[in-house]
């Protein structure tokens, strides 16, 4: 079965989907965009991407092009037409189409949609987590509102290549304070020299990640110390391990930073357990 893809309101094959030439996300990244994990083929976390998407759009004040009910139902049904069992749902609102102007448009356009939905390897995704991943730093250079998932990427895209030309998984910011702010595309994590769970806090410049949200949960739930500190990369490398959360990983252990060993350079005890705790989580709160 070929791939299916939701574009403004029809369910259209992937390979004959498009967009307008003059769509504000293409012209101009004026846009936000969610993705969801998919297990068992239902979504996780689903309630937190919801709020998150909502107020994404209220940033940047653009309309919800259909109300949480239906979108539900369209995600549903995305996952569904394109048989994903264990996967990602990408979502992407623009401004919409309107002749390009900076400024919003004029006359009102409605907002434009696109979904896509794939399954993921996942034997390939735990054997990665088995071995962990290689991260490396790079200085801040995005905008002051990443707390927005805007579809603004560059810095981001950038970052990560970089982070693949040197054999890495993931690249992680550093700002002009020398901390630790988050990856390109996940939040950063370390456990301390001291065992405490550290991550950046949510006044500083990063995206409120609904894994990060519920990993403290559980964290929590397991009566694990917990800091929301920052760390430097000097931080990172001494502590005893570091993982990375995100719908695209999950809880993914790193084990190398800018080349050296963190720990013994395998998964650490508390990241590991973490991963399984949040397995357990999304299969039981998949909705
Ligand atoms: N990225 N920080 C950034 C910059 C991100 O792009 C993401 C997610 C996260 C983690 O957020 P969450 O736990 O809500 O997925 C943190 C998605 C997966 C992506 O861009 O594909």
């Amino acid at each position: 079965m070929s791939r299916v893809a939701y574009v403004n309101g029809r369910f259209v094959r992937h390979a004959d989907a498009a967009v307008h030439i003059e769509d504000r996300g293409y012209q101009l990244a004026d846009g936000v965009y969610e993705v969801w994990a998919v297990f068992d083929g239902k979504l996780i976390d689903s309630t937190g991407h919801f709020e998150r998407l909502k107020r994404s759009l209220g940033e940047l004040r653009i309309a919800a092009p259909m109300g949480e009910a239906p979108l539900n139902l369209v995600l549903a049904e995305m996952v569904r037409r394109n048989r994903v069992r264990t996967g990602l749902v990408y979502l992407q609102v623009s401004r919409g189409a309107a002749p390009r102007d900076h400024a919003f448009p004029v006359r009102p356009t409605a907002p434009a949609i696109v979904i896509t939905a794939k399954s993921i390897d996942w034997p390939a995704a735990q054997a990665r987590a088995a071995s962990g991943i290689a991260v490396i730093t790079v200085p801040e250079t995005r905008w002051a509102r990443c707390d927005i998932k805007t579809i603004a990427l560059l810095p981001n895209v950038l970052a990560k290549q970089a982070a693949r030309e040197q054999g890495a998984g993931e690249a992680w910011f550093v700002d002009e304070l020398g901390l630790v702010t988050e990856g390109a595309s996940s939040n950063a994590w370390i456990v301390d020299k001291d065992g405490s769970l550290r991550t950046r806090d949510l006044n500083a410049n990063i995206l409120r990640g609904i894994t990060r949200r519920s990993l403290i949960d559980l964290a929590a739930a397991e009566g694990l110390e917990l800091s929301e500190t920052p760390f430097t990369p000097e931080d990172a490398r001494t502590a005893r391990e570091a993982f990375i959360t995100g719908a695209g990983t999950l809880i993914m252990p790193v084990v190398r930073i800018d080349g050296e060993k963190i720990g013994d350079g395998r998964p650490g005890p508390v990241a590991t357990r973490l991963r399984d705790l949040y397995l357990r989580h999304a299969r039981a709160t998949a909705a």
